[in-house]
């Protein structure tokens, strides 16, 4: 990555990179990892991390939608974040109603429309008010889409369409010769995405590279690219550059080209 570190307080990059604005990748999946490093370097408490992240959250997507990203699909729970302490998961489960209260009429003035994918009738009353409110005030909005991902996992997305395809078997809807890879992706949570289900690129931070059951189904073509910078780190010319990473790669879907 082509960009230099700032003296600000946080760990912010300038970027050098000229973006081709006909090749922005439509569906951008972020990874938003290192929320608790970036507070533990600084003597603080993870959840402090975690309320970085948010406005990170809030900064990112209005970068992304004026850089004519059309999807931005944030990995902001998954179904195995409960296996964390209670404390940290009732401040991760109250975080949508304090991000919604306050950036909604932002989202509104930026033509973006709350999408959230992910088991939400687990989720407390509470998170689930907040999260369909969100959606219920910026379904007018035709710009780009901020999809969260919220007590998501790639398994348990595919469990739940196999059982779907399953019970169409069972009663006779479909046999099991029709089920093609479209079957599958129409049962998938991403599906109400189309055109643009798939991510063009998948972005984590925080420096690991893997993919933690992260939209399994739907990445098979995504370029992957893993920046050191921890989620609350992660600037406008962060993902500058990654989208700049992704510019350079030749994509051929298995194909030549
Ligand atoms: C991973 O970092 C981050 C999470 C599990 C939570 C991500 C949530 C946010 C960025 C805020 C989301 C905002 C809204 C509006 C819902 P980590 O805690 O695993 O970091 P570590 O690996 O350094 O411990």
């Amino acid at each position: 990555m082509f960009s230099k570190n700032t003296q600000k307080g946080k760990d912010e990059k300038l970027s050098f990179n000229t973006l081709d604005d006909h090749n922005i990748p439509s569906h951008v999946a972020i990874i938003m990892d290192g929320n608790g490093r970036w507070a533990q370097k600084r003597h603080l408490p993870r959840i402090a991390g975690h309320r970085e992240g948010m406005n990170t959250v809030k900064k990112i997507t209005i970068s992304a939608s004026k850089l004519g990203v059309k999807i931005l699909t944030l990995y902001a729970f998954s179904t195995e974040n409960w296996k964390r302490p209670s404390a940290e998961v009732s401040f991760l489960m109250h975080l949508p109603t304090d991000f919604f209260d306050t950036f909604v009429p932002d989202l509104i003035k930026h033509n973006v429309r709350v999408n959230v994918m992910g088991y939400i009738d687990q989720l407390p009353d509470y998170t689930q008010k907040a999260v369909k409110n969100a959606i219920a005030d910026t379904e007018k909005c035709t710009g780009m889409v901020l999809n969260f991902a919220l007590n998501y996992g790639g398994r348990a997305e595919i469990v739940t369409a196999v059982q779907k395809i399953a019970a169409q078997v069972d009663q006779n809807k479909i046999s099991p010769e029709e089920i093609t890879d479209k079957t599958i992706d129409s049962m998938l949570m991403t599906a109400e995405l189309k055109p643009y289900s798939d991510p063009d690129l998948l972005i984590r931070t925080s420096g690991e590279e893997r993919i933690s059951n992260f939209l399994l189904w739907q990445i098979a073509y995504s370029e992957l690219v893993f920046t050191d910078q921890l989620w609350p780190d992660f600037s406008d010319a962060t993902l500058r550059d990654c989208i700049y990473e992704y510019q350079q790669r030749n994509r051929r879907f298995g194909g030549l080209k």
